[in-house]
């Protein structure tokens, strides 16, 4: 069994840790299956050298403990895959995609008996190991999907917002890094004025309100950020050209995708997302980094079990642990052949 749980952007301009919407790409793999002991053990990471197959370390692991606990019935054991599809420390919400990815599939094993509620706490557990807080706004969109308003997170309360029709995220990722806790402890650390959180307020509640409408000119008008955005700007190469490239090339709005360095732009068309695209690329390229972009609408379904064909790999994983259990198998020659071809019909 696999799950895919989307990358996220938070803060979407004004909302600190209370906004966040779903990408419908990259995002994480989790593949689980059964385990024969209780707990959990993460078979394997791929996608990034640096993670552990600690699970108490992982944030997949912690995420998925915290599921197995939060599941009725007896204790139960999972083994985990994660394939990593997106770098770390980016902006979109890596630690909260794992996270999730580990949460959801737990409870798709075992029954599927967990809320999305129970879902968001679980993966707030992985989240909070990773940056230091729990804070909900990229785990709660990749979970649900959508755009995600966070209420409040003790007790949870997670408001799903319309999605206008015609809205395009505009993602760019400079190949670059932001430690999240390193990024929060700059603005802890900060003194802000009654006037910057007014500035705040009035954008926050006017970005919704635009979203119940449908309505991209006040959107746009609304992504603007008083408090964090000249805190953490300058730990975004090029922030301030990347911006305003975004904004000439016809962007409704630009602010930091959660702490950085991607930045994230809104647009009311594909071919003005790929407008805005490609100047806050070529911004990138004139300050020296290379970037990736993700381009498309907001990601509406959020996590979940993803079907098809499993790769060859897996179905080769699979041949492998049922030869060793001494199980009926079938199909060894067609997915040896499948690798030799270096076909991936997954
Ligand atoms: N809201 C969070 C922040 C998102 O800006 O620190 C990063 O995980």
């Amino acid at each position: 069994m696999r799950v895919f749980a989307p990358a996220t952007a938070s803060n979407l301009g004004p909302g600190f840790d209370v906004l966040g919407l779903a990408l419908e790409r990259p995002g994480d793999l989790v593949e689980a299956e059964v385990g024969d002991r209780p707990g959990v053990e993460i078979v394997e990471v791929t996608g990034a050298a640096s993670l552990t197959t600690n699970p108490r370390e992982n944030v997949v692991g912690i995420a998925a403990a915290a599921a197995l606990e939060r599941l009725p019935g007896p204790a139960r054991g999972v083994r985990l895959w994660l394939h990593k599809q997106m770098p770390l420390g980016s902006g979109l919400g890596s630690s909260a995609a794992s996270s999730v990815g580990g949460a959801v599939a737990v409870n798709a094993l075992f029954g599927g008996a967990l809320t999305s509620d129970d879902l968001v706490a679980c993966a707030l557990r992985g989240e909070a190991a990773a940056s230091g807080t729990a804070h909900a706004d990229n785990v709660a969109p990749s979970v649900l999907g959508g755009i995600v308003l966070i209420r409040a997170s003790d007790p949870l309360d997670l408001i799903r917002l319309p999605v206008p029709a015609a809205l395009r995220v505009v993602l760019v990722h400079p190949h670059a890094q932001v430690l999240t806790a390193a990024a929060r402890r700059l603005v802890a650390e900060h003194r802000f004025t009654i006037g910057q959180a007014v500035a705040n307020l009035g954008n926050v509640a006017a970005l919704v309100v635009a979203l119940h409408r449908g309505d991209l000119a006040l959107l746009g008008r609304s992504i603007q950020d008083a408090l964090v955005e000249p805190v953490r700007a300058p730990l975004v190469p090029a922030f301030a050209e990347v911006k305003r490239a975004a904004l000439d090339a016809g962007a409704l709005g630009c602010s930091i995708s959660g702490s950085g360095p991607s930045v994230l732009a809104f647009t009311g068309s594909d071919a003005g997302a790929d407008a805005v695209a490609d100047a806050m690329q070529a911004a990138f390229t004139a300050a020296g980094l290379e970037s990736d972009r993700y381009v498309g609408p907001v990601n509406t379904s959020g996590a979940g079990e993803v079907s098809g064909r499993p790769s060859p790999t897996d179905r080769l994983r699979a041949l492998d642990r049922a030869l060793e259990s001494n199980q009926p198998t079938s199909g060894t020659d067609e997915v040896r052949a499948d690798i030799e071809r270096g076909r991936d019909s997954g």
